[in-house]
């Protein structure tokens, strides 16, 4: 296994639940994760919300308030990227799974939101995206075309089609190192991210995790332990390379 430091270059970092455990959000599929205590059918797919959209709100609603808590805070993993995105001299793209804001709270400003946003939501009529910092509700109407009803979470559920995919894709095809933090590896199109930097062989690989992934075995490079710990170190290494070069 290479611990090579990649040549400087372009970055591409995929980011999961994992990130944010350690400011005291939940993962989804670890033993006490969001996934042992709901039904993802019921609260994650399109099917769950036509059938029953109380539901689902109560469910996002709780998470949203998650957002707001006082003490919530982005952790040394999310502020060692933002760090590396002000540091490193080429571009540093965050694509994440995540749906909570704590790498923007950290700083990151080059970020997708693959799965969208929590702080965000949709109406099914007029296609207005609208921020969202409170509870939504099936009463709700939507403030830019007043119809009600029809406002749902902005967030990519099961069965749907992820965000600025075209974008991730030329990103991918051009970076020189990727890195993925907090993810099992379970969903897809994520979870592919490393076949295809492989594929293409120009960027060197690394999983940055608590324990091996699904998919740690396609990595050139396996990293384990708290994101709290082993992102910011890497960070170091990466930036210390620099002055090295
Ligand atoms: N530091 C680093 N990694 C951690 C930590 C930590 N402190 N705590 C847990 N992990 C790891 C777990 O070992 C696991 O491999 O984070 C990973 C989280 O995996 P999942 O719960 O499956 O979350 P994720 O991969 O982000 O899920 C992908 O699935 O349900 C959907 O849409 C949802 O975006 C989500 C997608």
């Amino acid at each position: 296994m290479s611990s090579e430091l990649p040549t400087p270059g372009p970055i591409v970092i995929l980011t999961g639940a994992g990130i944010s455990k350690e400011s005291g959000l939940d993962t989804f599929r670890d033993k006490d994760g969001i996934w042992a205590r709901h039904s993802l059918e019921e609260v994650a797919t399109p099917e769950g919300f036509a059938r029953d959209p109380a539901k689902v709100h109560a469910f996002y609603n709780a998470r949203r308030r998650q957002l707001a808590e006082p003490d919530l805070a982005p952790n040394p993993g999310h502020l060692a990227l933002a760090k590396l995105e002000a540091e490193w001299p080429h571009p540093v793209l965050v694509v994440t799974q995540n749906i909570d804001n704590l790498h923007e709270r950290a700083g990151t400003t080059h970020l997708l939101h693959m799965h969208g946003e929590l702080t965000k939501v949709r109406c099914t009529a007029c296609d207005a995206v609208l921020e969202w910092p409170g509870d939504l509700e099936v009463s709700t109407a939507c403030p830019a075309c007043a119809r009600v009803g029809t406002l749902r979470p902005h967030i990519v559920w099961f069965g749907e089609i992820p965000l600025h995919m075209e974008e991730i894709d030329a990103a991918l095809s051009a970076c020189s190192l990727f890195l993925s933090i907090g993810t099992s590896g379970n969903v897809y199109p994520a979870a592919g991210f490393v076949h295809m930097v492989r594929s293409l062989g120009r960027a060197h690989s690394v999983e940055l995790n608590l324990e091996p992934s699904q998919g740690a075995s396609l990595f050139a490079e396996t990293i384990h332990g708290p994101a709290s710990q082993v992102v910011p170190a890497y960070v170091e290494r990466l930036l210390a390379g620099l002055s090295d070069a």
